[in-house]
């Protein structure tokens, strides 16, 4: 008897030890209270594709504190493809030892030692685009190493992914995420193939609505089996969106080409539409050696704001005519900030007549009637106050370029 009752407690014990070993239940919910706002930072891609090394990424880190982009909002330093070595026997990803020789944990925390944050890409797929190791099948082992080295914000992209559901994938990184324990922005980078702007707010913070920007105003760029797209075309995919952005989930037309190349004022005029549309603000410049122009364009406190406006509205395309754009997004307070734009190659006379004018944003029931009500005007890329919505706009719009005001209720206190 003794015997028999030692035997069921050793079999008793081991199915609750087994079932203890397998009752973790995986959470598929991204970390809560991150990006509220836009995320600002800088991403290696665009200037340095597969050209990435410590020195770099330091320098860069450098620049981001002494130019003022950190005290203007910059906060992350994510390296893109490429800085990934070998798998070692037990799975385990390295960083490249040539580029990156004092390994990531010691980058990771010399950008902290600046009070920048930590940024890093992989990719769902076997491979990254860049045919570097994938984490499909690893990923649990992934976000761990990512844990450990204390990575803040992970872009996770979708080359090489055949087989594979995109929400499943996403789901699985976020599941790996929760599990490493160190809270973690999500970048879902799938192009906006498979809608992830329905199941993407419960599993990152971010998602890619498009394929790849290129640092031209209105061209395609063809790549033989892909093409990237101007930044107009990029605001054009981005019609029928703002419903699914809000705090801690932002539709993300892809990071920025300022300084890259294109003349300053398509520059601004990229700028401030991506920060109508409440974009994530990721600098894809070279910081070390950037013009005064284009620090002034990424440090603009004002247009910053308007991106960083607690109620995380995207803006709206309000109208249309003869090229010349018109958006309105709604900010904290009754505030509104309103940009034209001015897409046609030459200039263009505008005039804007307020009180005859509804601006209704439908998805918020707000509007701007500035007949009942008169706002002051201030033009946030001069930084001057010009008047009020009484009287009738009219101003010359230079080729590419935009025209932008924050708009205050006359009166009210700020
Ligand atoms: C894809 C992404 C880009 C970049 C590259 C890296 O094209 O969309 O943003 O990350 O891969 O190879």
């Amino acid at each position: 008897m003794k015997i028999f009752i030692i035997a069921l407690t050793i079999v008793f014990s081991s199915v609750q030890a087994f079932c203890q070993g397998n009752n973790y239940i995986q959470n598929y919910k991204k970390y809560d209270g991150l990006a509220l706002t836009p995320p600002m930072g800088w991403n290696s891609w665009n200037k340095f594709a597969c050209d990435v090394d410590e020195k770099l990424i330091k320098e860069i880190a450098d620049a981001m504190v002494s130019s003022g982009m950190k005290a203007a909002g910059y906060t992350y330093i994510n390296i893109d493809d490429c800085w990934h070595g070998d798998r070692d026997s037990l799975g385990f990803i390295h960083p490249d030892p040539k580029r990156f020789p004092s390994g990531m944990k010691a980058l990771t925390d010399y950008i902290h030692s600046k009070g920048l944050k930590m940024g890093i890409y992989s990719d769902a797929g076997s491979q990254t685009c860049g045919g570097r190791p994938g984490s499909r099948g690893y990923e649990f082992q992934d976000a761990q190493c990512y844990a450990k080295w204390g990575i803040d914000y992970l872009k996770y992209d979708w080359c090489n992914t055949e087989g594979l559901k995109a929400e499943g994938a996403y789901k699985t990184i976020t599941a790996a995420l929760r599990k490493a324990g160190r809270p973690m922005v999500l970048s879902i980078c799938e192009w906006g193939n498979d809608k992830p702007w329905e199941w993407g707010p419960q599993v990152g913070h971010l998602w890619r609505t498009t394929g790849d920007i290129y640092n031209c105003f209105d061209c395609i760029k063809e790549h033989g089996t892909w093409h990237a797209n101007g930044v107009m075309k990029i605001l054009d995919m981005q019609k029928g969106l703002r419903q699914y952005a809000g705090p801690g989930h932002w539709n993300d037309p892809d990071m920025l080409e300022v300084g890259n190349g294109m003349v300053v004022n398509e520059d601004r005029a990229h700028f401030a539409m991506w920060c109508m549309i409440a974009a994530p603000l990721i600098a894809g410049n070279d910081l070390r050696t950037m013009s005064k122009e284009t620090l002034e364009i990424l440090t603009n406190k004002e247009v910053l704001a308007i991106n960083q406006d607690e109620l995380g509205i995207q803006g709206l395309q309000y109208s249309v005519k003869d090229s010349v754009e018109t958006w309105f997004k709604p900010l904290k307070g009754g505030d509104w900030a309103v940009t034209f734009l001015n897409r046609s190659t030459s200039a263009k006379q505008i005039t804007f007549d307020w009180k005859a004018e509804q601006v209704l944003d439908d998805l918020n029931k707000l509007s701007l009637n500035a007949a009942s009500t008169t706002y002051n005007m201030r033009n946030v890329w001069t930084k001057k106050d010009v008047g009020t919505t009484k009287k009738e706009l009219k101003a010359n719009l230079p080729a590419h370029d935009v025209l932008m005001f924050r708009l205050t209720k006359a009166g009210s206190k700020k």
